[in-house]
């Protein structure tokens, strides 16, 4: 009997690899993106309280009421986006599943998606589970620009969507206004949907602050914003997500996660709708937190002769790793990174994981500071084992 080739076609997510290596030897996991410290208290106390008062049975399929006026309430305030509760969200098993429920929703055979490269590991399979076609358009470092001109002619009356993750996993970019109104701008010429992960939205360093496209004009209407509780409660176990669509993008997005999952964890759902009333405090202590680790091991990596590219949101480094693979004669980013779990213990995922162009990443390796201060001090004393 021949199983799917599709699902044959995927191979196991190198992470998984990773920190299969990491567990054998005691390491430390620098490559999976979820925090090792606990969320608040007070979240978990909204979760606990919701299973005692008996919200344990199926939700709405498409999510919970509460939750879904919570939602429209924040993001009016901080992404400047109206939505109606009602018709334009769907509550959804994590960002994961909002993202293969949307682009089952929209994709036509033969339809064609745009998505950044280097990409989160995800896009590549749901844009294929879809039965899309994926156009790749790589982010340059040092500032991990794209190419206006490139982006342009991937343009075509075949383009279904343009998948954009901002904040960005994994290179840290946050995309600018500028750039943000030259897809707007392209998307409403060629009658493309904009399909814009925004997990990582409360993330961001400096002066940045995260925009989204579908706060544009013209922009409302033909954007799918996506969005979760995993990284800004730091709650990636919750599976909480969700997608925010017009009316007529929606009613299909509700279709296919009826039948998919019929609906998220009830409970988690109503103690996620407790984090969108937290204040403005709760997001500037998760900001700054991740702002210190950010300078903690850049810093760290500088020292260790590592080369690193701006970083403006998010919590990961994409890292040139050419010095240290000449100085320890190493010729792939999957023999160093195994390396540096042999040499250090920390663990860092391959950077071609985030290529379809192999070659773009084979110099490359991701490192993920969503850490305690415990173990981004204990990281910052075992990379200096390079120096040694
Ligand atoms: C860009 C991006 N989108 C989505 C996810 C997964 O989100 P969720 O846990 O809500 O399914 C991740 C997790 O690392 C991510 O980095």
């Amino acid at each position: 009997m021949e199983l799917s080739r599709t699902a044959k076609s995927f191979t196991e997510s190198v992470i998984r690899e990773m920190t299969r290596i990491c567990d054998s030897v005691g390491g430390i996991n620098l490559s999976q993106g979820f925090p090792d410290f606990p969320t608040k208290e007070e979240i978990k106390n909204a979760a606990v309280r919701a299973i005692m008062d008996d919200v344990n049975q199926y939700s709405v399929t498409f999510g919970s009421p509460n939750l879904r006026s919570a939602i429209a309430k924040k993001v009016k305030s901080f992404n400047k986006i109206e939505v109606d509760p009602e018709e334009e969200i769907t509550i959804t098993c994590g960002a994961t599943e909002a993202m293969l429920c949307t682009l089952k929703a929209v994709i036509n055979p033969g339809d064609e998606v745009i998505i950044f490269e280097p990409y989160y590991e995800n896009y590549g399979p749901d844009v294929i589970l879809s039965g899309a076609k994926a156009k790749y358009i790589t982010l340059h470092p040092p500032k991990w620009e794209f190419d206006y001109e490139e982006l342009a002619n991937a343009f075509n009356s075949n383009t279904k969507a343009i998948i954009i993750n901002t904040p960005n996993n994994p290179t840290g970019k946050v995309f600018t206004r500028k750039e943000l109104e030259y897809i707007a701008e392209l998307c409403n010429e060629f009658n493309a949907i904009a399909i814009c992960d925004e997990i990582y939205e409360h993330i961001t360093y400096d002066d940045t602050r995260h925009i989204s496209i579908a706060s544009l004009p013209n922009m409302a209407n033909r954007t799918v914003t996506i969005n979760s509780a995993s990284k800004t409660y730091s709650v990636t176990g919750w599976r909480v997500g969700w997608a925010i669509a017009c009316p007529e993008i929606t009613k299909l997005i509700r279709t296919v996660h009826d039948f998919t999952t019929v609906g998220a964890p009830s409970p988690l759902q109503e103690a996620v709708a407790f984090c969108m009333e937290l204040k403005n405090d709760y997001y500037e202590q998760l900001r700054n937190h991740y702002f210190e680790a950010r300078n903690y091991i850049h810093d760290a990596l500088v020292e260790c002769g590592f080369k690193l590219y701006e970083t403006n949101g998010a919590y990961y480094f994409l890292v040139n790793c050419d010095e240290l693979m000449n100085k320890y004669s190493i010729s792939d980013d999957f023999e160093f990174s195994k390396f540096l779990i042999e040499k250090t213990g920390i663990a860092t995922v391959p950077g071609t994981s985030f290529y379809t162009d192999k070659t773009k990443g084979n110099r490359q390796v991701r490192f993920c500071y969503c850490k305690s201060w415990d173990t981004l001090y204990e990281s910052g004393k075992r990379l200096r084992k390079l120096i040694d």
